[in-house]
């Protein structure tokens, strides 16, 4: 099963307009010399717009979404009809920081998910176990809840049209980053248990890792059979360091 490989950049809180007509312009043009690649940035919501006329072959997506579908009052949110109306096509759903600091629940994920898709948007699922979880053994079973309440939620079938990336969150902007061996056997997991429900989707599906991917280790990372590419978070601010990482993902 051949699945093209998706490197994502994650701006995160950080960018203004000028930064944005550089990063942007810089990235498409890197870009327009790729093939065998797909490439997504997520810059914050005041500059997406600017973002998707700069863009390009590239895709740009919002990295978060409400998990109301219509319009309404809803002070200070976005939803996805909007984030498709002025060109975005992807938005990331369910980050370790939207879980840890403002509230996000695998309840709530799942309704920004079924939000995402009834936009017409692909979401791009976020799960990953923190490091006291990983180390008193439990990282299958956070993973497994965090992905069966949306399977619970949309059905498997809305897999489909969707990305999962696992993000490790000890690996997140720390420096230190899953070994291939332990990112390829967490991927292989999600994999499978999604399988269990439809092998099919879940061999079409991509599986991106995330967590402290630099152009240095891309290319072992990306290597792996179940790793479809990255999230990419610090290293996406910079064009030079986010194009090597989808030159990497490219050769993948
Ligand atoms: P870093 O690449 O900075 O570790 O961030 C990863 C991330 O959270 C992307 O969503």
């Amino acid at each position: 099963m051949s699945r093209t490989p998706l490197v994502a950049g994650n701006w995160k809180m950080h960018g203004s307009t000028e930064m944005t007509a550089g990063l942007v312009a810089e990235i498409a043009a890197g870009a327009a010399n790729l093939a065998g690649v797909e490439v997504l940035v997520c810059p914050p919501y005041p500059y997406l717009a600017q973002a998707v006329s700069l863009a390009g072959s590239v895709s740009v997506g919002a990295q978060d979404v409400c998990d109301q579908a219509g319009q309404g009052a809803y002070t200070g949110e976005v939803n996805g009809a909007m984030l498709k109306d002025i060109g975005c096509t992807h938005a990331i759903i369910g980050h370790s920081e939207r879980r840890q600091f403002y509230g996000d629940s695998n309840e709530l994920v799942a309704a920004k998910f079924i939000a995402t898709q009834a936009a017409g948007l692909v979401p791009v699922l976020c799960i990953g176990e923190m490091l006291e979880e990983r180390e008193s053994g439990n990282t299958e079973n956070v993973l497994a809840a965090q992905l069966d309440a949306v399977v619970q939620a949309a059905g498997i079938e809305a897999f489909a049209d969707a990305v999962v990336a696992y993000e490790p969150v000890w690996a997140i902007g720390t420096g230190k980053t899953a070994s291939p061996e332990q990112a390829q056997e967490v991927h292989a997991f999600i994999r499978g248990r999604l399988a269990d429900k439809d092998a099919t989707i879940a061999a079409r599906l991509r599986i991106l890792y995330g967590g402290s991917v630099k152009p240095g280790n891309a290319s072992e990372l990306f290597g792996c059979p179940d790793v479809d590419g990255g999230l990419i978070g610090g290293a996406s601010l910079k064009s030079e360091d986010f194009l090597a990482i989808c030159q990497a993902g490219a050769g993948a």
